[in-house]
C-alpha cells in the first residue's frame, strides 16, 4: 500500500536523523512554572544543552518551526537558533499564493520561486526536512483571482498550481499541507458537511479536496500528504462539533481512497483557556489515528493576550499550557511532530492582531525576542523527554 511504503520511508528518515544527532538522554525534572523567576537562570542554560530536536529525534518524533523569508535571512541569530532547535522548516508565507510580502504567484501565468526556493535551501544546507504550506486554502489569494478564475477554469488552474509547486519541490520536501481550514470556523451552521466557503468550493464542488489529494499525490508519490485545521482543541460546542466535522471528512475521504497520509492540528492555543480537557483530545486523536493516519501538530503557539499584564506570570502559564498539550498529545502513538508557528517572540504573527494591547509584546513562543529560552521551551523539552518512544 502507498501508505505503508510512505510511512516506512518516513520512519526511516526519523530514524536517520537519530542517529546524525547522536542524541543525548538528559533529563529535566523540574515544572515550567517553576521558572519564572530570575533564580532560574543558571539551571535554563544547562538544560538547553540539549536541543529540542535531539530530544524529539530520541523519541522517533520530529520538532520544527515556521519561519519567513525575511527574518531568517536578516537575522543570523534566529537562524542559529532555528538550526540548533529544530529539524524540519516550514515557510510561514513564501509556499502561499500571496502572502505579505511574499508573492510567489505574481499574475495568472507567473511563479515566482525566489523566496521559497531560499528557504529550501536553507533546510538543505542545514539538513532540516521541509514542509509546504499551503497549496489550497481559500485566503492568501493574490489579487488576481477574483477577476481570473471560474468554474470553467479552476480545475486548471488548480492543477496547475499543485503541479508546479509538487514537482519542484519533488525530493527535497517531507511533507505537504494540501488542503488548510476546508470545515467552517463554526461547522453548525451553514452546510450540513461543514465545509468552509471557498472559491474552490463554490467552482469545483465538495471534491475539490479529494481532487487536490490526487494531483498532489500524482506530483510526488513520495511526500507526506496532510489535510490542516484550527479550533480541535478544547471542550466546549464550537471545537466539538468542529472535531465531528473534521473527522467525517477525513473519514469519506479514506472511504474514497484519497491518498491523504496525515492531519495537521494547527493548536493556536489559548494561555486564559480553561476548557482544555485532556482525555477529549486525546479520544479524538485515537478516532484520528483509527482510520490509519499520522497526525502532526503544525501551527502551535499560546496566545497570551488574554494573561495578566506581569510577565512572569504570563510566561508561567504560558509553559503550563504547553506542557499540558504536548504531553497530551504525545501520548498518542500516531504523532509524529511538533512543529511551533514561528520560534521566537519577535517573530509572531500573533503580533499582527489588532486586538493587541499596545506597549505590550506578546510571548507566545520558546524563544523571547532575544533568541532566549523561556520556560516554554523548558515546558516543551519536558513534555519531549516524557514522551513514549515511537
Ligand atoms: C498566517 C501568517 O502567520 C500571517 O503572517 C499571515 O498574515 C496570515 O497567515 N493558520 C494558518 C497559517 O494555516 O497559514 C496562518 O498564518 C495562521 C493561521
Amino acid at each position: 500500500m502507498v501508505d505503508d511504503s510512505l510511512l516506512t520511508r518516513r520512519r526511516v528518515m526519523n530514524l536517520g536523523f537519530r542517529t546524525m544527532l547522536g542524541v543525548a538522554g538528559a533529563s529535566i525534572a523540574r515544572r515550567p512554572g517553576q521558572f519564572h523567576s530570575s533564580a532560574s537562570k543558571p539551571d535554563r542554560v544547562a538544560s538547553g544543552q540539549v536541543s529540542l530536536k535531539q530530544r524529539a529525534a530520541s523519541k522517533g518524533l520530529i520538532f520544527g518551526a515556521a519561519s519567513r523569508y525575511q527574518d531568517l535571512r536578516s537575522n543570523p541569530n534566529l537562524a542559529a537558533a532555528l538550526v540548533k532547535d529544530c529539524a524540519l522548516l516550514v515557510p510561514e508565507w513564501e509556499l502561499k499564493w500571496s502572502a505579505g510580502s511574499a508573492l510567489l504567484r505574481p499574475s495568472p501565468d507567473d511563479f515566482d520561486f525566489r523566496k521559497a526556493d531560499w528557504m529550501a535551501n536553507f533546510a538543505q544546507t542545514h539538513q532540516l526536512l521541509f514542509q509546504g504550506h499551503t497549496l489550497v486554502w481559500h485566503l492568501s489569494l493574490p489579487h488576481w483571482f477574483a477577476k481570473t478564475v471560474h468554474a470553467q477554469n479552476a480545475e486548471q488552474i488548480l492543477s496547475q498550481h499543485i503541479q508546479r509547486l509538487v514537482q519542484h519541490y519533488r525530493g527535497r520536501i517531507h511533507s505537504w499541507c494540501v488542503v488548510n481550514e476546508a470545515i467552517a470556523y463554526d461547522p453548525r451552521q451553514g452546510r450540513s458537511d461543514g465545509l468552509q466557503e471557498s472559491p474552490w468550493l463554490a467552482f469545483l464542488g465538495p471534491e475539490y479536496l479529494d481532487l487536490s489529494f490526487r494531483m498532489a499525490a500524482q506530483a510526488d508519490p513520495r511526500a507526506l500528504l496532510f489535510y490542516n485545521d484550527y479550533g480541535l482543541d478544547y471542550d466546549n460546542p464550537l471545537d466539538e462539533s468542529k472535531r465531528r466535522a473534521v473527522l467525517k471528512l477525513l473519514e469519506r475521504l479514506k472511504a474514497q481512497g484519497t491518498p491523504i497520509h496525515a492531519l495537521g492540528i494547527q493548536a493556536h492555543l489559548r494561555g486564559e483557556a480553561t476548557d482544555f480537557n485532556p482525555r477529549k483530545l486525546r479520544e479524538f486523536l485515537r478516532e484520528v489515528a483509527g482510520l490509519g493516519l499520522k497526525i502532526m501538530i503544525t501551527e502551535l503557539d499560546v496566545n497570551d493576550l488574554r494573561l495578566p499584564a506581569n510577565e512572569n506570570t504570563r510566561d508561567a502559564r504560558v509553559a503550563d499550557v504547553y506542557e499540558a498539550y504536548l504531553t497530551t498529545v504525545l501520548d498518542e502513538p500516531a504523532v509524529i511532530s511538533v512543529i511551533t508557528w514561528g520560534l521566537s517572540d519577535r517573530y509572531t504573527y500573533l503580533a499582527e492582531d489588532l486586538s493587541r494591547i499596545q506597549g505590550r509584546d506578546v510571548r507566545p513562543l520558546p524563544l523571547d525576542r532575544n533568541l532566549q529560552a523561556k520556560p516554554a521551551w523548558r515546558a516543551i523539552a519536558q513534555a519531549l523527554d516524557q514522551a513514549p518512544h515511537r
